[in-house]
């Protein structure tokens, strides 16, 4: 089955920092998951990189916003590939690809009567690209979001007929009460279509850098809405030669934080009924990673920089931290500490210490070979459905609960292996059916998890598998007990070693 799954573009305003890097990781386990499940994933991400947040910070450079763009479009690609995103293809809206698609779909939207020109007038925040309204404001003239004082601006452009499809939108939701997830977001953005829709502005006349209008060249389409089109355009040329679009077009999943919700809730189901095509299946909302109580922002200034943290402590460790620390769907701090908490407890001791104690004790007791024997009932009952629990997770993108779920299990092997001491019962030959009953286990439950982390911890979990002499990757063969033990295991090396560098802290 095709599955297509996307992450925000990123703006090319400033440098990539570690809340675009959850979102990304987060759709990454995804892809992964899905590919495990053996559907046929396309996953895109990308950068966007027109208009006025662009714009404005090139200028502040003093250097032309193309260059910017290059510049930090460079970064973001080299952040994805550095936390080993699997996207299948990496948008720029500046490709001039991206463009024509713009152009069609805004003229067909003209040609199908909802678009027409007019005046606005609003409290215009340059940063979000966007006008805010009066109830949004703080203290009457700042941005929510980026806490800047706002003007008010006044604009000659084009409108998209946003209010005709108050009812649409309303009936769209009232038919996939799963269409936005969690339940929170979807009744955030049915409250908000409910209060009654302004006409959205289609184009910009201040500025250039954009896709220019295409029946009036002066006016370059609204950031946004040439933002939003990157998960249609892309499908038509990702693959040269190729066009996906039959295939994977409506997108099964649009993964975003909730601070653009009400573009993809609102906006973009809107913009693509108008253009007559489908709408995606899915939206599902995470909550900002705070640093000090606030969303991690560039403008703010708290970020951490994820390639710091990565040539510290790893990628998996990172992207282990980023999907464990915070529930996914909420907001949640995150700071050097509870990192280096998560890393030496859960990394090291629940999963690498356990892996090579199992290692060594079959290598020791049993001459390298898990042994061939009946699971304890126990470990039967503990592991349960596990995968398929998994599985109807992850068709959430209930994320962190996945991961919980997963090491709930790492966490009772290791209960196991203290309860049932088998150094104890190696001493004594009278126990060696006793002793493969738990070194089987631990064998047996070590690789289960390992084939459910593998999202996750790509590189590690892949490492134990493989030490585990398991070539299997598939999400079929992750049930307990379904391997009967006789594989030779292998060298594993150290999967987290502990760091205790005082600047790792720091970083
Ligand atoms: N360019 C628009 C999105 C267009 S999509 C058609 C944009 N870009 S952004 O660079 O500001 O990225 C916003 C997204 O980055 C959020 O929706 C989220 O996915 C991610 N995050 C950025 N900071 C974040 C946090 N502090 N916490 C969680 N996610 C964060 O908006």
């Amino acid at each position: 089955m095709p599955f297509y799954l996307t992450t925000p573009i990123y703006y090319v305003n400033g440098e990539p920092h570690l809340g675009h890097v959850y979102t990304t990781v987060a759709a990454d386990v995804v892809a992964r998951h899905m590919r495990q499940r053996g559907e046929d994933v396309f996953f895109l991400t990308g950068t966007d990189e027109h208009g006025e947040p662009v714009s404005l910070a090139a200028e502040r450079e003093g250097i032309p916003p193309r260059e910017l763009a290059d510049r930090n479009a460079e970064r973001f690609k080299q952040v994805a590939a550095r936390i080993n995103a699997t996207n299948d293809f990496f948008i720029r809206t500046s490709d001039p690809e991206h463009a024509a698609v713009v152009s069609e779909v805004v003229t067909r939207l003209k040609d199908n009567g909802h678009v027409y020109e007019g005046t606005y007038e609003g409290w215009y925040c340059p940063r979000c690209a966007d006008f805010k309204t009066d109830s949004e404001l703080l203290d009457g003239d700042r941005c929510p979001i980026h806490l800047i004082e706002l003007e008010r601006e006044q604009e000659d452009n084009w409108f998209f007929r946003l209010s005709t499809f108050q009812e649409p939108l309303e009936q769209l939701y009232a038919e996939n009460p799963e269409w936005v997830l969690p339940g929170s977001r979807y009744n955030e953005a049915l409250s908000f279509i409910k209060g009654g829709l302004q006409d959205l502005s289609l184009s910009r006349a201040r500025i250039s850098w954009g896709v220019p209008v295409p029946w009036d060249p002066d006016q370059v389409i609204y950031v946004w809405i040439d933002a939003l089109l990157n998960y249609y355009s892309a499908l038509s040329y990702a693959r040269e030669g190729e066009d996906l679009t039959e295939k994977f077009w409506p997108a099964d999943v649009h993964l975003i934080a909730k601070d653009i919700l009400k573009f993809h809730a609102v906006f973009w189901p809107a913009l693509l009924m108008a253009a007559d095509l489908p709408v995606p299946a899915r939206l599902y909302v995470h909550g900002y990673l705070l640093m000090d109580d606030h969303k991690m922002s560039k403008s703010l200034g708290n970020v951490l920089d994820p390639f710091k943290v990565m040539d510290i402590y790893g990628t998996d460790a990172l992207r282990y931290y980023l999907l464990r620390e915070v529930s996914f769907g909420q907001d949640g701090s995150i700071s050097p500490e509870g990192f280096e908490s998560r890393y030496n407890t859960e990394l090291a001791n629940d999963y690498g210490n356990l892996a090579s104690r199992t290692l060594a004790m079959i290598k020791r007791y049993r001459d390298g070979v898990v042994p061939e024997s009946e699971p304890a009932a126990g470990l039967v009952d503990e592991f349960g459905d596990l995968t398929t629990t998994v599985c109807a997770r992850l068709d959430r993108i209930e994320v962190s609960a996945a991961l919980d779920e997963i090491w709930t299990r790492v966490r009772l092997l290791n209960r196991y292996v203290q309860d049932s001491e088998p150094w104890k019962l190696a001493k004594d030959p009278q126990s060696a059916g006793d002793l493969d009953v738990i070194l089987y286990g631990l064998a047996e439950g070590l690789r289960v998890v390992s084939l459910l982390l593998l999202p996750y911890l790509p590189e590690t979990a892949d490492r134990l598998l493989a030490a585990l002499g398991q070539e299997e990757r598939s999400i079929e063969a992750a049930r307990f007990a379904a391997s009967r033990g006789g594989a030779r295991i292998g060298d594993l090396g150290q999967l987290f070693p502990k760091i205790e560098s005082p600047e790792a802290t720091a970083a």
